[in-house]
């Protein structure tokens, strides 16, 4: 007769495997428990079968409950609240999504796949280029950022791959072009939306073969590099209308980060304008800090420029303030200090008495009209369920995680007020 040794062996490694905090070692061990406990039905005798059932179950109860799973199924990331990176700890990553993509970071260190990164323009594409490079085993290579955007396009391919003297017109000397000189490390193509179509097959043929051909060469060169791309374009509209190549998007896309703007995380404005302020008056040799009314109107702007305006708004503060002022909104840019946030109310759609959903004002960005009605949605769902999460995320036709990401981004508690 077959014994459960073996299924209580894979329990034991399952043990091990929490108690040093791997999840997904804990996880294996659980599935070669289970299907090894089912695969042998007549094993050993009924009490010891309920005996090793009874330590299956015990080890599914206690992984639930590890910090990590808890952290992940209430908040939809592995990181730690306030978990930094230790090469890079400028990076700042106080909300889910932007966590989200720290924990993604985390988990490619060991890869050298290609990334794509998007998101509007100042949102921090390259900051996590860099994130990249510095968290992964190249760290010790070069890395090499390259604006596709930066360049005339007739010099595009000879700056990409390089040339021999004499090739063309201009070629005075020999070049090695930037994909080579990120030999062993990370090359982060910026604005890659820019690259024209008689560039892209080369970029692909890199990316496909390995290898590059430099203009004024015969044969190709092999090259061993990493590929992180950024781009605030949509890449798939762009291949919808023949400016992009499929071919080359789908090779670009393996694994692709998505930063959300800044208006969509709101809790990070404050933390990253102290840290700016603080760096950059640093700089100037200066103590600052703000009044409550300019962290006010700091937190309610909308910042279409992301942190890099964010970060510039800092630095003309710095620039102008005096040593130990207390920066009051004077000090801020006009079109600042002057903007209103748009949704001012959002009253509950009554058929009978035939009232809008919203009151919009002139000028509101969409996204903040599809907010004031998500929030709308779910404020209400969650009372009706008087914040139950899994009825409210059933009703909704979300996940609970889901739903607790939907209510951390609109900044909605999941608690009744008293
Ligand atoms: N999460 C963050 N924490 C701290 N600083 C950040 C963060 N994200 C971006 N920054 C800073 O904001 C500025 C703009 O970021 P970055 O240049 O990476 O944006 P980008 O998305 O590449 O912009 P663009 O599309 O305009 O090139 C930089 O100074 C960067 O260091
Ligand atoms: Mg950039």
């Amino acid at each position: 007769m077959q014994t459960l040794e073996p299924v209580e062996t894979s329990v034991e490694k399952g043990r091990d495997s929490l108690s040093r905090g791997d999840i997904a070692g804990t996880l294996a061990s659980l599935w070669e428990a289970l299907t090894t406990y089912f695969a042998e039905p007549s094993a050993s005798d009924e009490a010891t079968r309920r005996a090793v059932a009874e330590e299956i179950l015990n080890l599914i109860r206690v992984t639930l409950d590890h910090e990590t799973v808890r952290r992940v199924w209430n908040t939809g990331s592995v990181v730690p609240e306030g978990q930094t990176l230790r090469s890079l700890p400028e990076f700042l990553t106080l909300n889910a999504q932007m966590r989200q993509i720290l924990a993604q970071i985390i988990q490619l260190r060991h890869s050298r796949t290609t990334v794509l990164i998007t998101g509007e323009s100042g949102v921090g594409k390259e900051l996590i280029a860099r994130a990249i490079h510095l968290e992964s085993n190249l760290r010790e290579g070069p890395y090499i950022p390259f604006n596709c955007a930066a360049v005339e396009p007739e010099l595009l391919e000879s700056r990409l791959f390089g040339h021999r003297k004499g090739s063309f017109t201009g070629a005075v000397s020999d070049q090695r072009g930037v994909v080579r000189a990120a030999e062993g490390g990370t090359l982060f193509l910026d604005e890659v939306g820019e690259l024209s179509l008689e560039v892209q097959p080369k970029l692909l043929r890199f990316l496909q073969e390995g290898e590059v051909q430099p203009i004024g060469d015969d044969r190709p060169t092999k090259v061993k590099v990493r590929v992180v791309a950024a781009t605030n374009q949509l890449l798939e509209t762009m291949v919808a209308a023949g400016k992009f190549r499929e071919d080359l998007f789908h090779r670009l896309n393996v694994i692709r980060l998505r930063v959300p703007p800044l208006r969509e995380r709101r809790e990070e404005i404050l933390p990253l304008a102290e840290q700016f302020l603080r760096q950059l008056a640093e700089r100037e040799r200066k103590q600052l800090s703000f009044s409550e009314e300019t962290r006010n109107i700091l937190q309610n702007y909308h910042w279409p420029g992301n942190i890099r305006q964010l970060r510039n708004e800092m630095e003309r503060v710095a620039a102008y303030a005096e040593n130990w002022q207390v920066v009051t909104p004077d000090l801020l840019s006009e079109h600042i200090t002057r903007y209103k946030p748009p949704i001012t109310k959002v009253s509950a759609p009554t058929a009978t008495e035939g009232k809008t959903l919203l009151e919009i004002p002139n000028g509101t960005a969409l996204q903040d009209i599809v907010d004031a009605v998500e929030r709308h949605v779910v404020e209400n769902a969650l009372q009706r369920n008087k914040f139950n999460i899994s009825r409210t995320s059933r009703q909704l036709g979300v996940t609970r995680k889901g739903l607790y990401i939907k209510c951390e981004r609109l900044g909605i508690a999941l608690k009744e007020k008293d």
